[in-house]
């Protein structure tokens, strides 16, 4: 067969799912511990969602939205990112109704048609969380932290918050009519992409990163400097927050995000070592996403991170809690290894044990292979005597235990299960 997975795809398997795994267990814990609760949106929606969500103009609805007709002729999109979907699940469901302020968490594939490179897919997966219903900046502070938690307690390092405030509509509108005025003459310098975003979207222009373009936008005016006093006491107090939660941050008045639906806080978290694709996580308030998808005015805050992104920045292999490895010798050691395999299993142990009648030697080899940290070692006379031999893996000490004691052994030896 010569069929292969399609350009920007991949199969996720063997170590790369042990960290995905990995990665949404720690990001579910953490949304869990601040009370968020899990999302599952469709894959697909009505095209017209993303369209009027993420907005005409951007990059993603111009040219990298997978749209096509079903069988009943309706123009589906397969979701190229989270948030729209979430409002429009707030909004259909009326949650607004029910509770004050409603904390959602999702991960699962987005489809967005761009020029696969490394870090960067056709189908990729982020995990986000999105909180609707609260203008309180100690919310935008709470999401910030989370996501910079998220990646620390995953071990990465060498990470920079950017944050900025892109104010709300009116300053924006303000803003764009100068910044307009200043590129005016320039507008022929430009790269071609951004002679186009001059054009639809002319705020995109700040963070371009081409050479020439960012020279152009060195003495452009500044965003910040256009803010009214509520936005900037706003920004003041998530900086604040942030200060108090301890996360190092910076301030970058020319980061702008690539979807129309931001207004006031924006932040990104970038690492050097993946080139180009820099960003893993990203996100912002949202405050005028709700009334232009039908809704009431409602401010949201939220984040989405990139889980390939973040697979490529964890160095370390992760290893699977696959913690006893269990050696059985002999025929009649069969059976009874079974029950003691099922009843560790039972009590929440990860455990190996082969199939096939091996040496010793070829068992132990196997178990070292997966990392295994225990070995509980089933022969002839410890079914007779009804004992287990258990060897820790690390240190090489070896201890005799009673069968039935078994469990509460392991649970003392290995705490975290
Ligand atoms: P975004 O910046 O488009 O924001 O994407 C968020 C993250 O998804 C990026 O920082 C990156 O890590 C990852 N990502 C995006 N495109 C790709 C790709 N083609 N391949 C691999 N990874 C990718 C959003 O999607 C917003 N919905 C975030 C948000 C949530 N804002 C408020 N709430």
């Amino acid at each position: 067969m010569n069929i292969r997975a399609v350009r920007g795809t991949k199969d996720i398997f063997n170590d790369d799912a042990i960290k995905y795994n990995y990665i949404t267990e720690i990001a579910k814990r953490i949304f869990e511990n601040f009370n968020y609760n899990r999302i599952i949106t469709p894959i697909f929606e009505e095209t017209a969602l993303f369209k009027r969500g993420i907005g005409e103009g951007t990059d993603i609805v111009e040219k990298e939205m997978y749209t096509f007709l079903d069988k009943g002729e309706r123009s589906i999109t397969l979701r190229p990112e989270g948030t729209a979907s979430v409002v429009r699940a707030y909004l259909e469901h009326k949650i607004y109704g029910n509770e004050e302020i409603t904390k959602w968490y999702y991960y699962g594939p987005m489809f967005r048609y761009e020029r696969p490179q490394a870090g960067r897919y056709r189908e990729f997966n982020q995990l986000g969380v999105e909180v609707l219903g609260s203008k309180n900046p100690k919310i935008d502070a709470e999401v910030i932290y989370m996501g910079y938690k998220l990646l620390e307690k995953i071990g990465i390092s060498d990470l920079r918050v950017e944050i900025n405030s892109v104010g709300g509509k009116e300053t924006r509108l303000k803003y764009r009519k100068d910044l307009l005025k200043y590129l005016k003459d320039k507008k022929e310098n430009l790269c071609n992409d951004c002679q186009t975003r001059y054009e639809k979207n002319p705020l995109r222009v700040l963070d371009c990163k081409v050479e020439k373009c960012k020279e152009i936008v060195k003495k452009a005016p500044i965003l910040t400097e256009y803010l009214s006093e509520k936005e900037k006491k706003h920004y003041e107090e998530v900086k604040r927050l942030l200060n108090i939660y301890n996360i190092p941050f910076s301030e970058n008045p020319k980061l702008v995000r690539g979807l129309d639906y931001y207004s006031n806080i924006v932040f990104e978290v970038i690492t050097e070592k993946l080139g180009a694709q820099g960003t893993v996580l990203a996100g912002g308030r949202y405050d005028g996403l709700i009334s232009t998808m039908g809704g009431k005015d409602t401010p949201a805050v939220g984040f989405a991170a990139g889980i390939e992104r973040i697979m490529l920045l964890m160095n370390e292999k992760k290893t699977k809690k696959n913690r006893i490895g269990i050696v059985w010798l002999g025929e009649e050691s069969s059976d009874y290894a079974l029950l003691l395999a099922n009843e560790l299993r039972v009590n929440n142990f990860d455990v190996y044990m082969e199939y096939e009648k091996k040496s010793l030697r070829a068992q132990m080899k196997k178990i070292d292979k997966i990392n295994a940290k225990y070995a509980i070692i089933v022969g002839e006379e410890e079914v007779k005597e009804n004992k287990l031999v258990v060897k820790n893996l690390k240190t090489g000490e070896q201890i005799k235990i009673k069968r039935d004691t078994i469990c509460e052994y392991m649970k003392g030896e290995i705490n975290e299960i």
